[in-house]
């Protein structure tokens, strides 16, 4: 299955940069992922390329993921989604520290490895050490034909279309779709009811359509960067689903803006960084609407108390916050795919405010195929 992109998709198509251009086309990339994958009479999805029929899938008794940054950002979300749909025990962990720790390769673990370029050196060599000793290895791949994709048993292409920005946002979304894809549809082979099937499902139609909403608020969104902009360094929280939502928009942060920034599971504020909480140093706080609600609302008054500003990603305005940015409800396992789209452009528009080159961020390429 191959996709033909045309020279337009290159082009800035009106927007001054890459990033800002990406970042607006989420919601027909998101479109794109989901298209001719839904299956409502079964209520599950096809994934051509997988190369793993019901009984193989049945057979797995654990994944693990594997990538860089952004994507293995994608994948911890990926591994979150798969133990909730498919309760299949599931984690992630950087393709590069994998390959340096002599892993146990189980032969009853299916591997998965996640990259937009699919031409990440880490991620390619620990791929070919799993194969090496007899592993399967599937890929979650935007780049058609690229390595990784090649040297994978198979997989699903992420369809987020040419990404050319240096720092990942649309391919991060899509990857995230793919991996609720791929959880639904082991979920539906396993245990995960019809009635759940379909409440996903209309949980992922509703993607596109909201996260043109997130993208309206980006007048919003700038005037809150502009706040933040000169701050020396950012506290990023989140709990559960929310964590990889925090590390991703830290990661964002820094990347482009060159703030410091540190991302912590909510729960872990209490055992060392609560230290550093001060008016300098803002957090940004993922606050879901789901059963962890009143947990992060105790976290955001604990920082209050210290004085803490707080900027709240949340589904309702948030009392202890100085500032809420409030974001459409999905369904809870599928909330983190929109939560993390406002940080982007909270990201963007901080990097902006700070006259950084958001396209050429220093020190980084978009590929990294050196060890
Ligand atoms: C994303 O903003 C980063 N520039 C970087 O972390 C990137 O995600 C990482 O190098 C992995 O790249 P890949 O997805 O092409 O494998």
């Amino acid at each position: 299955e191959t996709v033909e992109w045309e020279a337009a998709s290159y082009d800035m198509g009106g927007h001054d940069t890459y990033m800002h251009k990406e970042m607006s086309e989420q919601a027909e990339a998101v479109d794109r992922v989901l298209r001719g994958r839904i299956d409502d009479r079964f209520s599950t999805v096809h994934l051509g390329g997988l190369n793993l029929d019901a009984r193989e899938a049945r057979g797995v008794r654990r994944i693990k993921i594997l990538g860089c940054g952004t994507s293995y950002h994608a994948g911890l979300i990926g591994a979150g989604l798969i133990e909730e749909l498919a309760r299949i025990p599931a984690d992630a962990e950087p393709a590069s520290e994998f390959r340096y720790r002599n892993p146990v390769v189980d032969p009853d673990t299916l591997y998965i490895a996640v990259s937009q370029s699919g031409e990440t050196y880490d991620v390619l060599a620990a791929v070919q050490e799993l194969k090496r000793k007899g592993a399967r290895v599937l890929g979650v791949v935007n780049v058609v034909g690229s390595a990784i994709a090649r040297e994978a048993d198979g997989g699903t292409y992420v369809h987020a279309g040419p990404e050319v920005c240096v720092v990942s946002t649309k391919c991060f979304t899509n990857t995230v779709v793919a991996f609720a894809l791929l959880a639904l549809h082991l979920g539906r082979i396993r245990d995960l009811s019809v009635a759940d099937g379909k409440r996903i499902i209309e949980g992922l139609r509703k993607l596109p359509g909201q996260i043109e909403e997130i993208l309206a608020m980006e007048p919003e969104i700038e005037k809150l960067a502009k706040e933040y902009a000169g701050a020396q360094s950012m506290m990023f929280i989140g709990r559960v689903r929310g964590y990889p939502v925090a590390l991703e928009a830290s990661l964002k942060l820094k990347e482009i803006s060159y703030i410091h920034a540190e991302a912590y599971p909510a729960s872990e504020l209490k055992h060392g960084p609560l230290a550093l909480i001060e008016p300098a140093l803002p957090t940004v706080a993922i606050v879901p609407d789901d059963d962890l609600l009143e947990k992060n609302r105790a976290a955001l008054e604990e920082i209050k108390a210290r004085s803490g500003r707080i900027l709240a990603v949340a589904h309702q305005n948030q009392e202890k916050a100085d500032h809420t940015i409030v974001v459409p409800k999905n369904e809870n396992e599928l909330d983190p795919i929109l939560m993390g789209i406002p940080l982007q452009l909270f990201a963007y528009h901080t990097a902006l405010a700070m006259g950084r080159d958001i396209d050429k961020p220093r020190n980084l390429a978009k590929s990294v195929t050196v060890e």
